[in-house]
């Protein structure tokens, strides 16, 4: 027995060493963990257990028969995050660069099929060269294989994706499909076709990094969600997110204890200025409000007119989207709608509370919008508020103008409550453009016709630049002091935390994409 005994551990050890030490050696100089190093970083300590570590390709071709690496190129299992059920897979770049073999796809589907029949999230670590080339068109059904079932697990599970290394070709659409996609600086990129490829067909000459780094995809792409400066961080943030979530779209997202104190927060009476057009920082809106070092912004460099991501408020987590008045006045355009409807969504597939901070003039004007689809874009932020069934609260901060009045979380498309501030202003449009056309006549026909305008506008402010209008509809629940937001938030969310709503029975709906 002592003998067997002795093989086993021999072989858990050389499944252990992947690739071998010098491949290991090279990760490292090349600044990046190994797969088992990030698997040990990510599971609560002794958690982790393995699935397939004995697995093998099964090719012949190219004298492939030769070279087997117990693993086959990626290290899959479940183990604990936070004390809770995660599954996960990593991808051994010393093992043939992580490629993706028929085994190999087949240990991630084994993994994927189990999350789903279990309800808890997969966490995908990728570090792969694509598709294995000595396999062919068995890699590619494998890829396909592990598509089908992101798909199918789409809002059923959470799912992560963290790149950590080269992730090209075909091989980006898993992430893709994911909900939420992590990226390190400098030693991961993704693309469908590399530098060389595009330098053939565009001529244009660019890196890796310019054309696919995480810098690239957190900000000009917004392919990835999170942009972060090591390993170990990108690790830290796929925890801290997972904390915000349930194990499935069938569970609550999780509270943490809470005790009332004193919840007035006078600091928000004096963040929004005076002037309808001077910026101010909504972030500070929200850190004022939510529980205190709570608030995890995701897509913080992409389309930052609009800021969405996690928080917890009384213990409780809720998603948060948030006209930014600091860039570009928090108007909406056609990247900041897409963002904030795949959050909306998001969140409502997985029961997390939706509050919304509105202060928006309205969606950008101009060729550039209108020829790139501003109707169908914003449409889709549209269309992911008014198909949330989660409780939804909107306090409207300062302007709610025209179209995107209706489109942030209105009551009209099902928002539960709707607070705002004494200097909210609900209109079709700013004073000064209200009163152009509306008193054009008038203005054109004066002696002064500045000073007229100016007339028109204090009169158009007096009518429409308050909440008031909106109140005395209903369209407004409460016009409340800013230092109350956070109590009457706490407790409306408390209100609203058994309701039900659902929609009409169909196959799904069909969202402008
Ligand atoms: C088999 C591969 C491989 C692959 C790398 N290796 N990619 N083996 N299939 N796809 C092996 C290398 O032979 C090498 O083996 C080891 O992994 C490390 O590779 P290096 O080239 O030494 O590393 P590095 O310099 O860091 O470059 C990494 C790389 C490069 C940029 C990923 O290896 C590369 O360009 N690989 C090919 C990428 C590619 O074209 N893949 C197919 C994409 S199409 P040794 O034994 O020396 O350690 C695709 C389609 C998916 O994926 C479709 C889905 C629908």
């Amino acid at each position: 027995m002592s003998k067997k005994i002795d093989e086993l551990n021999e072989k858990i050890a050389l499944s252990k060493l992947g690739g071998g030490q010098a491949r290991i050696d090279s990760q490292h100089k090349k600044g990046k963990l190994t797969a088992r190093e990030r698997i040990g970083i990510f599971m609560d300590e002794g958690t982790f257990e393995e699935i397939g570590m004995f697995v093998t390709h099964r090719s012949t071709e190219f004298g492939m028969e030769r070279e087997k690496y117990l693993g086959d190129g990626v290290i899959t299992g479940f183990g604990k995050v936070n004390g809770r059920l995660v599954y996960v897979f990593a991808q051994d770049f010393t093992v043939f660069g992580g490629s993706l073999s028929e085994s190999h796809a087949e240990k991630i589907c084994r993994i994927m099929d189990l999350a789903m029949q279990n309800g808890a999230p997969v966490v995908g670590l990728n570090d792969s060269g694509g598709a294995r080339i000595q396999e062919g068109v068995v890699s590619l059904g494998g890829y396909a294989d592990i598509f089908y079932r992101n798909t199918r697990a789409s809002g059923v599970i959470p799912q992560i994706s963290a790149v950590m290394g080269p992730c090209a070709g075909g091989a980006v659409y898993s992430p893709a499909i994911t909900d939420f996609i992590l990226m390190v600086e400098n030693t991961s990129y993704m693309f469908v076709t590399g530098p060389n490829v595009v330098k053939t067909v565009t001529h244009e000459e660019v890196t890796s990094e310019e054309l696919g780094g995480a810098s690239t995809h957190s900000s000009k792409s917004g392919v990835a969600h999170f942009s972060c400066a090591n390993g170990v961080e990108c690790l830290t943030y796929i925890k801290q997110l997972l904390s915000y979530m349930p194990q499935n779209c069938e569970e609550d997202a999780p509270s943490l204890p809470y005790e009332a104190g004193d919840e007035k927060r006078k600091g928000l009476n004096n963040i929004v200025p005076d002037s309808a057009n001077q910026p101010y920082d909504m972030r500070e809106v929200i850190t004022e409000v939510v529980d205190a070092d709570s608030f995890l912004e995701v897509h913080k460099n992409y389309a930052e007119n609009i800021l969405v991501g996690f928080a917890r408020l009384g213990g409780r987590s809720i998603g948060i989207v948030a006209n930014q008045p600091a860039f570009l006045a928090g108007v909406l355009d056609i990247k900041s709608s897409g963002k904030a409807a795949r959050f909306v969504r998001f969140c409502d597939a997985f029961n997390i509370p939706l509050l919304v901070f509105e202060d928006v003039p309205g969606f950008l004007p101009g060729t550039d919008q209108e020829w790139n689809g501003i109707i169908s874009n914003g449409a889709k932020l549209l269309y992911a508020f008014c198909e949330a069934t989660v409780p939804r609260i909107t306090v409207i901060t300062r302007k709610a103008y025209g179209g995107a009045y209706d489109v942030m979380n209105s009551k009209h498309i099902g928002a539960d409550m709707n607070y705002a501030w004494p200097s909210a202003e609900i209109a079709v449009m700013g004073a000064k453009g209200a009163a152009e056309i509306i008193f054009k006549k008038e203005i054109t026909e004066a002696k002064d016709p500045a000073q007229k305008l100016k007339e028109k506008e204090q009169e158009y402010i007096e009518h429409f630049a308050n909440p008031y209008r909106a109140a005395e509809r209903g369209y407004v629940d409460e016009v409340i002091l800013p230092e109350d937001t956070r109590i009457k938030l706490i407790k409306a969310f408390e209100m609203l935390k058994n309701k039900v709503d659902t929609l009409p029975r169909k196959k799904h709906g069909n969202i402008p994409l």
